[in-house]
């Protein structure tokens, strides 16, 4: 099996793992979970969204989780941001890079930002050379890059003309996102190959929502494919607020432990992971769909 020797992990938890959390979690919580993670040893964060606090209420504090957690010297603190008011206030708050977002499929792509996506490349091409002025990174995610529950198939066509128009602004770094987890390994392959047929040079991460069970094979075929930014959120928690039935993504100490387990390297401490899958289990207050938690939950069951 051909995979990376490394790997690094893009924690999303405080933001997508969040978002969609009916019961407020406090500011404390927020910020104690990312620098729970910083000591995990992961250096990659989306810690937040500068978004509409009336579309995303749980995140309506983020100016004061990015001011006030504890940023390891080498990490990456990023924020996702679906407007120009975001990315001004992305900018003030001190993030390192920004996150944009615009989805293949225009109808998801309105629901979750309520503009059609020709507008949304507008803002952003006013937008992304203020955050490169004030020194910030810009990624860009297309979402639903792999299926979408409002229009079905997404064409490959599509995601590339996303890609090379994220290209012309300047941004080099994009992270393909199931966010309705309809991809399929074979898939994956596809469009991470002609992505990197057309444009060598770009930067993929990817990012597996798990509804269907597919979120570790998918990460996989990513890996056999040569892309080694993998996103994940502890616990497996999240998921769209604007994708109807939707779960979160792939739990990052399930993707560390499979990893771990063909010696592919992610520098992330595991079994301190999986203790802050277990808080942020009653932080929530009900049981997160990670599944080597529960294992090491029952080690001590006798066994059969
Ligand atoms: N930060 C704070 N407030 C914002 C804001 C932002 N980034 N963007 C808009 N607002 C406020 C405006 O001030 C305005 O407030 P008012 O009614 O009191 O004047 C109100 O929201 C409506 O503004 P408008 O420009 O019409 O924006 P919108 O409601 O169309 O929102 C988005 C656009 C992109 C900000 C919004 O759709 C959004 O937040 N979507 C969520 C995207 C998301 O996080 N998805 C999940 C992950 S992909
Ligand atoms: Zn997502």
């Amino acid at each position: 099996m051909n995979l990376p020797k490394k790997i690094q992990i893009r924690e999303v938890g405080p933001r997508d793992g969040l978002q969609a959390e009916k019961n407020l979690v406090s500011t404390e919580n927020k910020i104690e979970l990312i620098n729970r993670i910083f000591k995990c040893n992961i250096r990659m964060i989306e810690a937040t969204s500068f978004v509409n606090p009336r579309a995303i209420p749980q995140l309506s504090d983020a100016e004061q989780v990015i001011t006030r957690i504890n940023r390891p010297v080498d990490s990456v603190v990023s924020a996702l941001v679906g407007n120009s008011r975001g990315v001004q206030r992305a900018i003030r708050a001190g993030v390192e890079e920004i996150q944009v977002v615009i989805s293949a499929s225009e109808e998801h792509n309105r629901r979750n930002v309520n503009m059609d996506i020709i507008k949304s490349i507008q803002q952003l091409e006013g937008v992304v050379p203020e955050a490169f002025q004030s020194g910030v990174v810009v990624r860009a995610a297309i979402a639903t890059a792999f299926g979408c529950p409002f229009e079905g198939e997404i064409s490959i066509k599509q995601v590339l003309w996303l890609v090379g128009v994220f290209l012309e602004m300047g941004i080099k770094q994009v992270t393909l996102a199931d966010t309705a987890g309809l991809g399929d390994p074979l898939l994956v392959s596809r469009v991470v190959g002609e992505i990197w047929n057309r444009y060598p040079n770009i930067e993929l991460a990817l990012h597996f929502h798990d509804t269907r069970g597919l979120g570790l094979a998918n990460s996989l075929a990513g890996m056999q494919s040569g892309v080694t930014i993998l996103e994940a959120s502890l616990g497996g928690l999240g998921g769209c607020p604007f994708i109807p039935k939707a779960t979160g993504n792939i739990a990052t100490e399930d993707l560390v432990f499979m990893c771990e387990k063909m010696g592919v390297d992610t520098n992330v401490q595991l079994e301190e992971m999986l203790e802050t899958a277990r808080w942020l289990e009653k932080v929530i207050g009900r049981e997160l769909p990670g599944r080597v938690m529960k294992a090491e939950a029952s080690e001590s069951c006798t066994p059969i």
